[in-house]
């Protein structure tokens, strides 16, 4: 198949446009301009910023693909500048996501394959939720309550377009593994190193993670399929933060997590990650295994998680 993929020099993106080549596809990856010196091994490069409507639809019709892959984030900066960050990716996700779709429908692709995220639920009482929970719109925090509308709105346009596109939203669980922020050089991994990444008081919070290798291989197989939807791509094992901190620390070598007051979490981590680590839910990946034929090759982030 002729397969387009956006987002190409990404932690995702990059390793999905080997793995699609390797199983026969003619990859055209998407960059910007100023990426190009890191464009990954292609069989052709277009080159579009996908703000740039014009150019993005000019760069998708060069390519003509049949399924399109969307792997657009700006979370690269998320450690630097974390509020420019997650509003760069709000853009990518509403406006991003809107020009892509109009651009493949212009070139006559007929599937759209997009990255969400699997940890944007609002918390409830379940150790883990299935994909018609109710997404946490309404977060207290406006930057994330901002993030969490911005993943609503992809994920109509992706799967509401047109009968002639269909729509795939793979939402991903906490990434792991090289190039991400669990990875040994990656943020998380620093600031756990670095004996400042706290552990709030009982770590009730729940995370489902998911390793990049994991992420590319459900990406292939949504390309492959014909099925549409949502799917909650994640690992077996959902994991209250009480779990897997302490063990990502001793994986690292790194001083075991001081225990806070939980009410001071907000304060020292920010609000996102004092939600993720004391009241967020996890997510079933049962669908994804009984529709989309995906089941993780890492079920577990215990065999994994600080070791690359
Ligand atoms: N589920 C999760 O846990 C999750 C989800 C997403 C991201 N993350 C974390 O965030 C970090 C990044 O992961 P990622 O693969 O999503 O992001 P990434 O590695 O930064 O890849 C994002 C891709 O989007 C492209 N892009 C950004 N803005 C663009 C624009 N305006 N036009 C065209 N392309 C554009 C980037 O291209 P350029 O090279 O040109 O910038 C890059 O190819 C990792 O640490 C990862 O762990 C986590």
């Amino acid at each position: 198949m002729r397969i387009l993929v956006a987002g190409a020099t990404g932690v995702v993106g990059r390793p999905l446009v080997g793995a699609l080549r390797s199983r026969g596809h003619q990859v055209s990856a998407l960059v910007r301009e100023e990426s190009l010196a890191r464009a990954p091994e292609a069989d052709a490069i277009v080159v579009a910023d996908v703000l740039d409507r014009e150019a993005l639809s000019a760069a998708v019709s060069e390519a003509q693909p049949e399924v399109v892959v969307h792997q657009l984030t700006a979370l690269r900066d998320m450690f630097d500048n974390p509020p420019e960050a997650f509003a760069r990716t709000a853009r990518l996700r509403t406006e991003g996501t809107a020009n892509l779709v109009a651009a493949a429908r212009a070139a006559g692709a007929r599937r759209l394959v997009a990255q969400s995220i699997a940890f944007a639920a609002a918390p409830n009482a379940d150790l883990a939720v299935d994909e018609d929970a109710p997404l946490y719109v309404d977060a207290p925090d406006p930057g994330w309550s901002a993030t969490v509308r911005a993943i609503a709105e992809l994920e109509d346009q992706v799967l509401n377009t047109s009968a002639e596109l269909s729509g795939v939203v793979l939402r991903y669980g906490s990434l792991y593994g090289p190039g991400t922020a669990y990875a040994r050089t990656g943020g998380s991994a620093q600031w756990v190193l670095s004996g400042g990444f706290p552990l709030p008081e009982g770590g009730a919070g729940i995370t489902s993670f998911l390793h990049v290798e994991d992420a590319v291989g459900a990406a292939v197989a949504a390309v492959e399929s014909e099925v549409t939807g949502t799917f909650h791509i994640t690992d077996d094992e959902p994991a209250q933060a009480a779990q897997w901190l302490p063990h990502f620390a001793r994986a690292l070598d790194a001083p075991a997590p001081r225990v806070i007051p939980a009410t001071t979490a907000p304060q020292l981590l920010g609000w996102f990650m004092a939600h993720q680590l004391t009241s967020a839910v996890g997510a079933s990946n049962a669908r994804a295994r009984t529709e989309l034929g995906w089941k993780p090759q890492r079920p577990s982030w215990r065999n994994g998680l600080g070791e690359e």
